[in-house]
């Protein structure tokens, strides 16, 4: 492992800077390690960005003004370094590289924020919507392993927004607490069964500034209408992933790349008797097996 994180002196900064350059034989001079070849890799990057890029003072301290800002608008209840990570793609990749699934595994997407521990169990059937205000939705699943078979007893996590785009915690003075969040124990072939709301989609935080660097790029913040679950069972790697909406207009823009083809699905609207508009949902939550020595990487951003 020491030998993967060995600098490479004759490439690390060549030809980019004679202070990357510079930067890349004075780090050589110290021991290997993960920390060296990381802040080496960001020499090298910064240098070339400067490089191509030829940024003026004032435009290097408007970036400085920007960074800065970022830093003063994260806080316990609000990560914007974490959201400029996910507007970039960078949030997707890094858990796309961290959670690599064989071919047929429903693939890991990054959690979010908006995400709860220790939501209280509830039967199979129950209605995780606690103030009843939205077109009711069926949710009927599997959660089963590689090649088909039923995860008997695997715990389904659940969580989404209300049918005006908004989560249970960001209006807590608003919404009733955990609603449109449930937690659920499969049954003896994996089968679980909850009833909620339709979500609809909504916009990422615009008023900081990300959302700002996003506006002046002309770039959007949607996210497509989506349900979030989180599936773990004993001897599996836990899925952490969402479910999206396929026919919601915002499917081919959103703003952190989590939409794949695998997580598209379709609400199927029920026939009624012409009152308010019930939705169905069917779907399979494929698990890979614990990797051995694997670690738990999975959806913690
Ligand atoms: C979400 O809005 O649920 C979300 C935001 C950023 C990354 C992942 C999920
Ligand atoms: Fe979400």
């Amino acid at each position: 492992m020491v030998g993967q994180e060995r600098l490479n002196r004759e490439t690390a900064g060549k030809s980019i800077s004679p202070q990357a350059e510079e930067f890349a034989s004075r780090l050589g001079d110290m021991g290997a390690s993960r920390l060296a070849l990381a802040t080496q890799a960001a020499v090298k990057g910064l240098h070339a960005f400067v490089a191509e890029l030829r940024p003026s003072p004032e435009e290097f301290l408007g970036a400085v003004d920007f960074l800065t800002e970022v830093g003063h608008y994260a806080d316990q209840r609000r990560q914007e370094w974490v959201l400029l990570a996910d507007v970039l793609g960078v949030s997707a990749l890094i858990e796309d590289q961290n959670s690599q699934r064989p071919a047929g595994a429903t693939p890991n997407t990054p959690a979010g924020p908006f995400y709860r521990p220790y939501v209280p169990e509830m039967p199979l059937g129950a209605n995780i919507s606690r103030d009843q205000k939205g077109e009711p939705l069926v949710v009927e699943g599997r959660v089963t392993a590689l090649g088909g078979s039923g995860i008997a007893g695997a715990t389904v996590e659940v969580w989404h927004a209300n049918a005006e785009g908004l989560y249970e915690n960001q209006e807590p003075d608003r919404q009733p607490e955990f609603n449109l969040r449930g937690r659920f124990r499969a049954d003896h072939h994996g089968r679980f069964r909850f009833v909620t709301i339709k979500p609809k989609g909504y916009t990422l935080p615009s008023d900081g500034p990300v959302g700002r660097l996003m506006t002046a790029l002309g770039l959007g913040l949607e996210r497509p209408a989506h349900l979030h679950f989180r599936v773990s069972a004993e001897g599996f790697e836990t899925l952490t992933t969402h479910i999206f909406d396929r026919s919601n207009p915002a499917i081919d823009r959103d703003a952190v790349f989590g939409v794949k083809p695998e997580l598209m699905a379709d609400f199927r609207v029920l026939p009624g008797d012409g009152g308010t508009r019930k939705h169905s949902l069917d779907l399979d939550l494929v698990l890979c097996p614990q990797r051995q020595g694997g670690t738990e990487t999975s959806g913690r951003i």
